[in-house]
């Protein structure tokens, strides 16, 4: 049995994490150079964003070949040596499986396009005049779904990119191949996997038009998904292993399912729904400030019912397609180590595994691109035309990709306070914020208070907690919109947490007896000398267990 529930995963991005040849993109001895540091946060597990042979148009989630790795990342043996060097120090894998899609350069798309029948049904393709889709779905980067492609007369589907095909799950022959990739890794030594958009790989044999939306009614969480993942683990038997699958638009009735144990499908889900509440009427191209009321009530929601029915989340905040929380729900300025370390807190203390998305537990903040030559991610150039044609100006535009962009995720990792960061020797091919001067590994590794430390500290606790592995949850403070606070409770131990949201100083609506409590983390100086607290101070952040059995 895995030990995902006491287990903290570091996300790496690896485009973006270290150069260790000076090209000004990150690799995979890059990653083995930085494995000392991955295991001084104390994590368990790595996951690795894809680094498999592909042209790159969305930074590697349009897989060539999934046995293949990029030269630009390295080579197979490169491969191979971080695996053994990360087992050595007792950190596992993970590798990212986008199954939903290959690329168009992949060999089965290639044989589709050259009127292979076997390998045409490996897609979805669909007769239609040239004129018209054959549904009006609408691709997640914007526009259509479907291209034409003139010399077969027939269109094919892709929910993201045009070079992204989706494959088609209902042929027995495309289940077949994708068990071989994963068994093809296993035997390599990864220690789990992470399922891109897992949840969409299930489309209905008759498409029609979604007179309501863009389509994602039809294939989210679609008609044979359960039955797919089912079939996959139980074939690479991969049930005991740790795996992740992320979804889209997704449901917690569905993501009971996929992580209940008594299912066999996956250990845990990543949902995204906590990370809509600034979206002015569920469009993320449309700013807001964060409805936090909102956020605490999906939290208190998915914890209690994932609780309820043996069901397990992955807790994050950050990954490699979201803006820097600091940034996004905290104050990068004025409260930037006290917010960084609340936001911390919210997550880590949940009932869940919780993700570290590289540079995060630096405070990391957004990049503050300017201009639209800044940006290299596919969604936010396409999204950067749809909003001008849409009639906003380019001041605009840009200032929505300052919040929105992908790309705020995708700055290089900040090492040290040298010209690109301790990234790269050479200009790297995304820009570094200014403020990596003081932001970066080596300064907060020297300084017992930052926010790097705290989110060791963290890690650690989780560890050593068992109230925090597998305790219940219950919330408090329901109706205090600047509160987000819960208890955590495990045969007799009582973990109390509590985070002002807000940089504002708040008065709880109920005063917290703290006598008889320990505090085993904050990020303000704690007296001790108070048997209640009445207030917490901005962004204050408090974590205490009861001290009977502490
Ligand atoms: C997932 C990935 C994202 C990618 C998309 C298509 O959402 O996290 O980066 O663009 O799937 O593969």
């Amino acid at each position: 049995m895995n030990n995902f529930k006491k287990s903290t995963i570091y996300q790496i991005y690896p485009k973006s994490f270290y150069d260790s040849n000076g090209d000004g993109t990150g690799d995979i001895q890059g990653i083995i150079q930085k494995l000392d540091y991955i295991k001084s946060l104390g994590v368990d597990y790595i996951w690795s964003t894809p680094f498999f042979a592909s042209p790159m148009n969305d930074n590697g989630y349009d897989v060539e070949d999934y046995r293949k790795i990029n030269p630009l990342f390295g080579t197979m043996e490169d491969v191979e040596e971080l695996i053994a060097k990360a087992g050595e120090r007792g950190i596992g894998l993970m590798f990212d499986m986008v199954f939903n899609h290959t690329s168009t350069k992949h060999e089965w798309f290639r044989k589709a396009l050259s009127g292979d029948r076997n390998y045409m049904d490996y897609y979805i393709f669909r007769d239609g005049s040239p004129e018209t889709p054959p549904t009006n779905w609408t691709s997640k980067f914007g526009g259509s779904a479907w291209e034409y492609v003139p010399s077969l007369k027939k269109w094919y589907l892709h929910l993201f990119d045009v070079t992204q095909a989706d494959l088609n799950w209902n042929n027995p022959n495309v289940r077949e191949e994708l068990k071989n990739v994963i068994r093809f890794w296993k035997k390599k030594g990864v220690k789990g996997f992470r399922f891109d958009v897992v949840n969409l790989i299930s489309k209905p044999e008759v498409l029609e038009d979604d007179t309501t939306g863009d389509g994602r009614r039809f294939y989210s969480d679609g008609p044979h998904v359960h039955e797919f993942l089912k079939e996959l683990a139980a074939d690479t038997e991969i049930e005991d292993m740790i795996t992740v699958g992320e979804m889209s638009s997704t449901s917690l009735e569905h993501c009971i399912r996929y992580s209940n144990p008594d299912e066999k499908e996956l250990s845990m889900c990543f949902n995204f729904h906590h990370l809509k509440v600034d979206y002015k009427d569920g469009n993320k191209w449309e700013l807001m400030e964060p409805d936090y009321q909102k956020l605490k009530e999906l939290f208190e929601t998915w914890q209690t019912e994932m609780e309820k029915h043996n069901g397990w989340n992955a807790v994050f905040w950050c990954n490699h397609d979201q803006p820097r929380i600091v940034s996004r729900f905290g104050n990068e300025k004025k409260y930037w180590k006290e917010s960084a370390k609340m936001l911390a807190v919210c997550i880590h203390m949940l009932r869940g595994t919780p993700y570290i998305f590289q540079g995060e537990e630096l405070g990391m903040t957004n990049p503050g691109y300017e201009e639209i030559g800044e940006y290299r991610d596919v969604e936010s150039i396409h999204y950067y035309h749809i909003l001008l044609e849409e009639g906003k100006t380019q001041k605009e535009a840009l200032e929505i990709l300052g919040q929105r962009s992908r790309d705020n995720g995708r700055s290089p990792m900040q090492w040290n306070s040298d010209k690109y960061a301790g990234f790269s020797e050479k200009e790297p091919w995304i820009g570094v914020p200014e403020n990596h001067r003081f932001i970066n590994v080596e300064a907060e590794n020297q300084d017992a208070d930052s926010i790097l430390n705290y989110y060791r500290k963290l890690v650690d606790l989780r560890k050593r907690y068992t109230v925090i592995q597998d305790g219940g949850i219950e919330f408090l403070f329901q109706k205090q919109r600047e509160v987000f606070a819960y208890k955590r409770l495990l045969d007799g131990q009582e973990l109390i947490v509590l985070n002002n949201l807000t940089e504002k100083e708040v008065f709880l609506q109920e005063a917290i007896i703290s006598k008889g409590y320990e505090c085993l983390i904050s990020n303000y100086e704690q007296d001790g000398k108070d048997s209640t607290l009445q207030s917490l101070r901005p962004y204050e952040s408090i974590v205490m267990l009861n001290k009977q059995v502490g």
